[in-house]
């Protein structure tokens, strides 16, 4: 959460540090800044979307030749002017993402030295922690490293000075930042999608290293205090891939890459010669385990929850479930030798990474299906199984979500040692969700559920995780109110819900369980429900009769369900947000990467 971005050059950095801000933007939009050092430290900061930086910086230009940005996400603090990043004093300005979890005790002890605190925030501690060891005589870079030496929490932190307009300082603990390399100009950045257009050559700092960068210069030092070399690496992500293209928004465009990114992902893992998947090298043999923790949030958990019924299923490897924000509290009992598996689109969600700790500390292999790749998570793991869906920037995870799901689905026949049948299914899904994306009914049905004010959706068997996450996309982008239930589950309560305003969202794919869900389409429709049903023909032509609207499916085998239905509940999710013209790629209250517990 919170996207952060430093350039050092010979030349003015203002609008340079805006596009790359842009690029961040998906890790928070509640208010934006930039500070340079131009004399002394000068700034602009304001409430809400970074567009309306764009405009405070039409009115006040800003120049200078050393400085940094911040697009926030809320922790401490109401997301109004005053709290907005970079946090200065007349010697130094920062930026920070994460949380210092003893500002109040840094802050009362600076208090009493005389030091004004003017914003409600935890970061505000750190240019005025720095200022106070400025003031005691130090120079930039020791008055940095003392400060750090006494912040406590997660935290990536960009720093210029006042009296070096030469100097961009940086540290990180838990949050990541990547430095890049360019032509007499340094950069720094939460990940190297915002460097994209400025430089591919880009080095992560570990976990508890600090940096002294200038025009030509990085220099790298762990914790403790030792000059540390970190390797340079092409980061590989094109501008072109943060674009929108011709599409209106990133969320469609990200829905209409997945049978790309879903080939992309197998492609990885099969090997056409011997028809069969080989996964990753792992120093223990996964084939061996013999019970698995999934752990995840949000979509991931979702799709953990679809890799559970695939592997008890195929493999017989008896599979729990977790919410990453409870995984710890529940106090699991792990099996000698066991497998925990973590699932992260950003790899950063800081629940899914203390759940990684929690179980790393109980001597569990550590596998994690993970969209970037040089994330804490997949650093911290045994084994990283990628998804291949390239930069996701629609805060509503789409194409992560499927490719999450092409990995297990590889895993669990990797496990069933490559039961016949099942890799041709996998490898015809994208073409099959090609021509679903193609159906042209997605818009009218967005229209009936655009005017309802709670939404339920419900499905059996696989479909039931693809009916939670299709309530978690609707109701995330749409704020409509959205709920998943098993569909089973529905006459135990959530039926008193139903009545004419109603819609009903039905996942019923021809699949062994399709009689048993059309009975509680049924039951549904006896109360007035409007049953929006997504079958195939036969389902369709089977439920015509209690059915408000139907989104006809292709005829496709059980096993690949949960990638074909996905791709309609995203669509009808997409456009019903449209419709009630929400802000799509940046719905309220979200972010990205999710970096607080
Ligand atoms: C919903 C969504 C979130 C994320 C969740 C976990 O569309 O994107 O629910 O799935 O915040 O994020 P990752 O996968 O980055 O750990």
């Amino acid at each position: 959460m919170c996207g952060i971005v430093g350039i050092v050059s010979k030349k003015n950095v203002v609008e340079k540090i805006y596009s790359s801000l842009t690029r961040l933007e998906y890790r928070g939009y509640d208010s934006a800044g930039i500070a340079v050092v131009a004399g002394g430290i000068d700034r602009r900061r304001v409430e809400g979307k970074l567009s309306n930086l764009h405009a405070e910086l039409k009115k006040k230009p800003l120049k200078g030749t050393v400085g940094i940005g911040h697009t926030r996400w809320a922790t401490h603090g109401l997301p109004v002017t005053k709290n907005a990043h970079p946090h200065s004093t007349k010697r130094v300005s920062v930026v920070h993402n994460g949380i210092i979890e003893n500002f109040s005790e840094l802050r009362h002890e600076l208090e009493r030295k005389g030091y004004k605190f003017t914003s409600q925030t935890d970061t505000e501690v750190i240019p005025i922690l720095i200022t106070y060891y400025l003031d005691e005589g130090e120079k930039p870079f020791k008055a940095f490293q003392k400060t750090l030496g006494r912040l406590e929490g997660a935290f990536a932190i960009g720093a210029i000075f006042a009296d070096d307009p030469k100097l961009l300082m940086a540290a990180r603990k838990g949050s990541p930042l990547a430095i890049g390399y360019g032509k007499d100009e340094m950069y720094l950045a939460s990940d190297a999608i915002a460097l994209a257009p400025l430089s591919q050559k880009i080095s992560y700092l570990e976990d508890d290293d600090y940096a002294k960068i200038s025009i030509n210069s990085c220099e790298i030092f762990d914790k403790s205090g030792k000059k540390v070399e970190r390797i340079v690496k092409n980061s590989g992500i094109s501008g072109g891939a943060v674009e929108k293209g011709h599409f209106k928004h990133f969320m469609l465009k990200e829905i209409h890459e997945q049978p790309t990114t879903i080939a992309e992902t197998l492609t990885a893992y099969y090997d056409p010669v011997h028809h069969k998947i080989n996964l990753p090298k792992a120093k223990f043999d996964i084939t061996k385990t013999r019970r698995i923790n999934i752990v995840a949030c949000g979509t991931s958990y979702y799709s953990g929850m679809i890799g559970k019924y695939w592997i008890e299923q195929l493999a017989g490897i008896p599979v729990e479930v977790d919410i990453a924000s409870e995984f710890r509290y529940r106090k699991p009992v792990f099996e000698r030798g066991g497998l925990t598996l973590l699932i992260s689109q950003s790899g950063e969600t800081a629940d899914t990474l203390a759940a990684l700790k929690h179980a790393k500390e109980n001597k569990q292999h550590i596998v994690s299906i993970v969209n970037v790749q040089q994330s804490s998570i997949a650093r911290e793991s045994d084994i990283i199984i990628p998804t291949l869906a390239g930069p996701e920037i629609g805060v509503a995870s789409t194409k992560a979500f499927s490719a999450q799901l092409t990995c297990f689905a590889v895993l669990a026949i990797a496990l069933a040692k490559n039961p016949p049948g099942l890799l041709q299914q996998l490898v015809d899904t994208p073409s099959i969700i090609a021509e679903v994306l193609h159906n042209d009914c997605y818009e009218e049905i967005a229209d009936i559920l655009a005017k309802a004010q709670s939404v339920i959706y419900i499905g059996r068997g696989t479909s039931y995780p693809i009916a939670l996450e299709g309530a978690l996309k609707l109701k995330e982008i749409s704020y409509i109110h959205a709920e998943g239930i098993g569909a089973g589950e529905l006459k135990h309560g959530p039926i008193a819900l139903i009545d004419k305003k109603v819609p009903v969202v039905v996942i019923a794919p021809g699949d062994e369980y399709f009689t048993k869900t059309a009975s509680n389409v049924r039951e549904v429709a006896a109360r007035g429900g409007k049953v929006i049903l997504i079958s195939d023909k036969k389902g369709c032509k089977d439920l015509k009769d209690v059915t408000y609207r139907a989104i006809e499916m292709p005829n496709v085998p059980s096993f690949i369900t949960p990638l074909v239905y996905s791709v309609p509940e995203q669509l009808l999710a997409y456009y019903t947000a449209l419709a009630k013209g929400a802000d799509i790629d940046q719905p309220r209250n979200l972010a990205k990467s999710v970096t607080v517990e």
